[in-house]
């Protein structure tokens, strides 16, 4: 089974660490990260280092392309490109003591014509049963009709088709009916118009089940509510929550793009809906206890997927 991934709106990721953070000076930097990013990129790199054949496909502006080629070390195979007129944009992390902030540049500008293409090249590659990831933002141009074609033209491909994409709505959903589905509880509250807590409980988890339910009627096989701290709830078949163990917190950046690289290679390697589902959290978990937009090794996967507790709901 392979894996693709596909990135439609790529970014550098810069983080700067400042010990001073003033408007009327000047701050230095002390500490500065740069990496060539996307959410589909950082969910291609976990699962190919849980073992899975994974190639990761991208947007990419052309005025930038080789400075973003050159900064992508560890994909192999290389990442496959569209080139789209612009620039891939810049996304600034500030890190001032314990508190972050977050300002995205807008990029390269890409529409229809662009995503069909990219669907023409990776549609050759496709055999039924392989897995496509599609995450993250869409680039400036890009509609969500045209978001949705493509969605849907992948599904018709054969593929299992994983999004994580928080413009996708549930009408698009519905449309497209992917294989999974993972969004945050900010996502699910955009979705379902359902708030819930930062942390929480019994009743709540019942709350989310149950919407998740509905989205799972409307054609969607698997929807998987990751809640930070709080592990994750998966809503299939079945429903399982996967919950973490206290563990000390350095950056949640890219710990739900691990955590479905969890649950794909969950699939890939033969697992139950339940040991995914653990798999998924104990990476996203993993993830979240490393610096920046650092993503987590295999053996820190497997070293809290021991501790994660399983629990039927
Ligand atoms: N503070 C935390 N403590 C323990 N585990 C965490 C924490 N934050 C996140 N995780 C783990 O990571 C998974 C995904 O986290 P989260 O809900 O923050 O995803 P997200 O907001 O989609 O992240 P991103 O989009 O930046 O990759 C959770 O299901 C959980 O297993
Ligand atoms: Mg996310």
């Amino acid at each position: 089974m392979n894996i693709f991934t596909v990135t439609l709106n790529t970014c550098f990721d810069l983080t700067l660490t400042v010990d001073t953070l003033s408007f009327d000076d000047v701050n230095r930097v002390s500490k500065e990260l740069r990496q060539a990013g996307g959410k589909g990129i950082h969910v291609g790199k976990v699962a190919g280092r849980l073992g899975c054949d994974v190639s990761c496909w991208a947007l990419l502006g052309e005025e930038n392309r080789a400075d973003f080629m050159n900064l992508l070390d560890e994909l192999e195979p290389p990442l496959q490109v569209v080139p789209c007129k612009g620039r891939t944009r810049e996304n600034l992390t500030i890190r001032y003591l314990n508190q972050t902030l977050k300002i995205n540049r807008d990029g390269f500008l890409a529409g229809r014509k662009e995503l069909s293409c990219l669907f023409d090249l990776l549609k050759v590659n496709i055999t039924h049963g392989d897995i496509v990831a599609v995450s993250g933002s869409l680039p400036r141009g890009c509609t969500l009709e045209n978001a949705a074609e493509f969605l849907e033209n992948v599904k018709s491909s054969g593929a299992l088709l994983a999004v994580d994409c928080d413009a996708v709505t549930s009408s698009v959903l519905g449309r497209v009916k992917p294989w999974v589905i993972k969004p945050n509880i900010h996502e699910f509250h955009k979705l379902t118009g359902l708030s819930i807590p930062d942390e929480p409980e019994e009743s709540d988890l019942v709350k989310i089940k149950n919407a998740a339910l509905e989205i799972r009627f409307g054609g969607t096989e698997n929807v998987l509510v990751s809640l930070g701290t709080g592990g994750l709830l998966a809503v299939g078949k079945k429903t399982v929550l996967a919950k973490p163990p206290k563990v000390d917190v350095k950056s949640t950046v890219g710990a739900g793009d691990s955590a479905l690289a969890g649950y794909i290679a969950g699939l890939a390697a033969g697992k139950s809906f339940a040991r995914r589902a653990a798999l998924a959290c104990a990476c996203g978990t993993a993830t979240a206890m490393l610096e920046g937009t650092l993503l987590c090794s295999s053996e820190e996967a497997q070293e809290i997927l021991s501790r994660v507790e399983l629990k039927e709901l």
